[in-house]
């Protein structure tokens, strides 16, 4: 089913799997993608994935996985198999990892096929996160700019089959550039002029960040720590 915020995906950033539940459900006739992270997954477990698609649906599996090729792997295999529709791993965790994590992904579809599933979640790189500033690179002794940085990592993230990228909104229009129309970028740190950046350092509004051209926006707080969730949804693309 169409919705009228087909490239919004709402962060279910919350240790309570009813409450997220609840969130979906007030949510879903306006937007079709839920994120679940780290927090809720930790908390709630794999179940919840399947709980968010019997409401009719699709899960963004944000557990941004950084390990060694054959650790990461193993994850995706079993991440792959939970009916999320995307999934995410770090672009800094290297060439042999995405690759790896790549053929694991394929090999979970290949053997969905063969049962009649059939499912193929996006496989997508997470490039600079959004609450790191050029500063924070530097102490970490990378001289390169936050947006070279990425663009460097989305474009290894293609040639190592990725489906796409997270990337900022200040690197979107760089990558959309570089990395063509079909490069699938999800995009966090989209605040409305209006509310507060949070620990988000490279911020900018939907509308800018549909406009550089991600293909999804991440929103959480200004939408799921509102008094009235939906009305911000709607306030947010007024
Ligand atoms: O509340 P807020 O809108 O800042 O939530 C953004 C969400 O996107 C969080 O769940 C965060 O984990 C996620 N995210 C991010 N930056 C990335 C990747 C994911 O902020 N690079």
């Amino acid at each position: 089913m169409q919705r009228k915020f087909d490239s919004v995906i709402i962060a279910l950033d919350t240790p309570d799997g009813q409450r997220a539940l609840e969130m979906v459900r007030l949510l879903k006739n306006k937007i079709s993608i839920f994120k679940v992270g780290l927090e809720l997954f930790c908390s709630a477990g794999p179940s919840i994935i399947k709980k968010i698609n019997e409401e009719g649906c699709k899960v963004f599996l944000d557990l941004k996985f950084l390990d060694i090729p054959t650790t990461v792997a193993g994850a995706v295999r079993a991440s792959a198999s939970t009916g999320a529709f995307m999934l995410n791993i770090h672009a800094s965790g290297g060439r042999e990892m995405m690759m790896k994590a790549k053929e694991a992904a394929n090999a979970v579809f290949f053997d969905e096929i063969k049962k009649g599933v059939g499912l193929k979640p996006l496989l997508i790189a997470v490039t600079v996160l959004t609450s790191l500033s050029d500063r924070d690179l530097l102490e970490t002794n990378i001289e390169k700019s936050t947006r070279e940085q990425a663009v460097a990592l989305a474009k290894l993230a293609k040639d190592c089959g990725m489906d796409g990228v997270v990337a900022s909104p200040k690197e979107i229009a760089a990558i959309r550039r570089e990395l063509g129309p079909d490069f699938v970028i999800v995009t966090p740190g989209v605040r409305p002029s209006w509310a507060d950046a949070n620990d988000q350092k490279r911020v900018a509004t939907p509308g800018e960040a549909l406009a550089a051209g991600a293909d999804y926006i991440v929103i959480g707080r200004p939408v799921t720590a509102a008094s009235d969730p939906a009305k911000a949804l709607e306030d947010i693309f007024e």
